[in-house]
């Protein structure tokens, strides 16, 4: 493996670099953005997934395209910029971290009434920077609250990824992991592939090797019975939207494992920054869960896997209930039981 970490998104002068995670673990391949289009068609086509990461490439892709508009008029530009923001959050509906970024590089147009063109694409590319920076902050303090509720030499269960990857950089619960690993080398970790875009198997893997933490790849299906043998102590996910009583839209599969975890009484956590939460929607029915292409399904890295012309869903992500989650573990701390009155504090903070 190559010894340079490279992160999933940076500024290279005015582009916007991205690993392009499709062909990840066994290329690196980056590609280069220069203008809105090309960051919208990454999102969209998943060369960069996972909510935070998707939330700093939306705030990038509106950097890019502020310098773009061909206006020296705030008037018409703002009225460009507008319909910029709202196609960028158009590129995934799941995940809370685009409409969320979106929403506030978005206001600094309100916020600078003022303002000359020049002005304003100085100020959205400050926001952009500062929401790319503070990720990887809140990132690693998620990593330190999320420490304390690894038993000592815990054996870890983990799914999709949520990882570096999927954010700016360190991860939510793999960030957990990497805090914990750093005060007990002893901890292992289980990482479920994934089906079908296996970013458990390519990117978690990936990721945790690097880091030289134990990992063990296993298939989606055998989660029950590793439980039931009694090989896992706790599991640890990330978010894509956390609805104001708590209930949690992850990736396929994730509802699964917290219904064998609570059957099992293994502890099942959300480690996820505020900015994955929505306080505007009540519960978990009003996420919007994004279908993709069947075709992600019934075909493998482009060969077919099914029969010629079977019918396939495919639905990205499900909501897991509050009443199965043992806690959220954000930037600011463990958001406990009751949810609704715990996010509402939390948001405050
Ligand atoms: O479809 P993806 O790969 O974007 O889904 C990613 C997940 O579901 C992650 O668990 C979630 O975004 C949290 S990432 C810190």
């Amino acid at each position: 493996m190559p010894e340079k970490w490279l992160p999933p998104i940076y500024w290279d002068g005015d582009a916007v670099m991205i690993l392009d995670q499709r062909v990840l673990p066994h290329r690196e391949r980056t590609l280069r953005c220069t203008n809105p289009n090309q960051v919208i068609s990454a999102i969209s086509t998943m060369a960069i997934r996972g909510a935070p990461a998707i939330g700093v490439a939306g705030a990038m892709a509106l950097a890019l395209g502020a310098r773009n508009l061909s206006t020296s008029d705030p008037k018409t530009f703002k009225r460009k910029f507008s319909a910029l923001c709202e196609k960028v959050k158009r590129a995934r509906p799941t995940g809370r971290n685009l409409s969320w970024a979106v929403e506030r590089v978005c206001a600094v147009l309100g916020e600078n009434p003022n303002a000359t063109v020049a002005e304003l694409e100085a100020n959205i590319r400050g926001m952009a920077d500062t929401i790319l920076n503070k990720d990887i902050v809140d990132n690693q303090a998620i990593g330190s609250y999320g420490r304390k509720i690894i038993p000592r030499g815990a054996r870890i269960l983990t799914y999709c990824n949520a990882g570096a990857l999927a954010t700016a950089d360190y991860g939510t619960a793999l960030g957990v992991i990497r805090a914990a690993y750093d005060v007990d080398p002893s901890i292992q970790v289980y990482s479920c592939e994934t089906r079908p875009f296996l970013q458990g198997c390519r990117l978690t893997v990936y990721e945790l090797m690097r880091a030289g933490i134990p990992v063990t790849l296993i298939t989606d299906n055998s989660v029950g019975s590793l439980m039931c043998q009694k090989k896992v102590d706790v599991v640890v996910v990330g978010a894509d939207r956390i609805a104001a009583n708590g209930d949690t839209a992850n990736k396929i599969g994730t509802y699964m494992i917290a219904v064998l975890a609570h059957h099992h009484k293994i502890p099942f956590y959300i480690a996820a920054p505020r900015s994955t939460i929505d306080p505007t929607i009540s519960d978990g029915e009003a996420i919007p869960i994004e279908q993709r292409d069947p075709r992600e399904v019934t075909h493998f890295h482009g060969r077919p896997v099914a029969p010629g012309g079977a019918q396939a869903l495919n639905p990205a992500f499900d909501v897991t209930p509050h009443s199965l989650i043992t806690g959220i573990i954000t930037e600011k701390g463990l958001v406990n039981k009751p949810y609704s009155k715990a996010i509402r504090k939390v948001l405050e903070d």
